[in-house]
């Protein structure tokens, strides 16, 4: 299958990196951007072709990866509509009411990656599809996001909160590692050493917690009276889980002036 991007961004980039790497990946990939020359370097990273135009772009695919900002929705989807078999979007805060008579008659699943897509541990969300859509290229479509992560349908309404917790939340959870390396050398360490430190860690935690609730993990970690217990209490001090729960409420207000 044929697949092409309108939008050769950070998320654009970063699905194009994950299917290049992937066993079930497009037979070619297509870029397209609106001057930057990213479509250029990402086609010479990944192998595929960079294309001046939407509309050429969009001939010549099977399946159209629509990742440009919402704003350009208006200006980018009459140029693909009608043109491949299907599109697959990644908009933030677009729902299917917007997405379907623009691109119309191309179906459009609507879909919420995060940038973990890239590494082929994403986790994507998408709006229900109906059983005959499956049986299409949207399914088609499916299976193929299916080999950058985990896959999740979830009801339309559920999609915004799902952006927030797990589309933007990376981003938090990047923050409070950056934070952690400069703790760790502000204490004395490499900053490289703490980097890397931190970031195992991280991963190894990310990968428990797969298997292993929040909550008993912090117990089982922090024994009564030991350093981790008085870390905890520092952070409860500080607030940090209504700090995390104001930014996924600001998120999610953001996604609501965008609608
Ligand atoms: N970043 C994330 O983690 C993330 C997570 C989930 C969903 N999303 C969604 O992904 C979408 C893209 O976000 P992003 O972070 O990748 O943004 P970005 O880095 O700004 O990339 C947007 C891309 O769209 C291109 N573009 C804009 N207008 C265009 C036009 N008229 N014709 C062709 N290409 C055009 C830009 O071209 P230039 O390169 O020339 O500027 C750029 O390549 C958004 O809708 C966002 O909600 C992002």
């Amino acid at each position: 299958m044929v697949v092409g991007f309108a939008g050769s961004g950070s998320m654009g980039a970063a699905v194009a990196r994950g299917w290049s790497r992937a066993s079930l990946r497009p037979s070619s990939m297509l870029f397209t951007d609106s001057g930057s020359g990213r479509a250029r370097r990402l086609a010479a990273e990944l192998g595929g072709e960079s294309l001046e135009s939407i509309e050429d772009m969009a001939d010549r695919s099977d399946l159209v990866v629509l990742a440009v900002k919402p704003a350009a929705l208006e200006e980018v989807a009459p140029r693909i509509a009608g043109r491949p078999r299907g599109v697959v979007s990644v908009l933030g805060a677009t729902p299917l009411s917007r997405l379907a008579p623009a691109l119309a008659p191309t179906p459009v699943l609507r879909t919420m990656p995060n940038l973990a897509v890239e590494v082929g541990r994403g986790v994507i969300c998408h709006a229900p599809l109906a059983e005959r859509q499956r049986a299409g290229v949207l399914g088609e479509a499916l299976a193929l996001l299916g080999s950058l992560g985990i896959v999740f349908e979830v009801a339309e309404e559920e999609l915004d909160p799902a952006t927030a917790v797990m589309g933007c939340a990376p981003a938090y959870i990047a923050l409070a590692v950056e934070a952690l390396i400069e703790a760790g050398v502000e204490a004395g360490l490499d900053p490289e050493l703490s980097s890397r430190l931190v970031s195992e860690a991280t991963a190894g935690v990310g990968h428990h917690l797969l298997t292993h609730e929040p909550g008993p993990m912090q117990a089982a970690i922090a024994s009564p009276g030991g350093s981790t217990e008085a870390g905890l209490a520092a952070l409860a001090e500080r607030d940090v889980r209504a700090a995390f729960k104001a930014a996924v409420r600001a998120s999610l207000e953001r996604m609501a002036e965008a609608r």
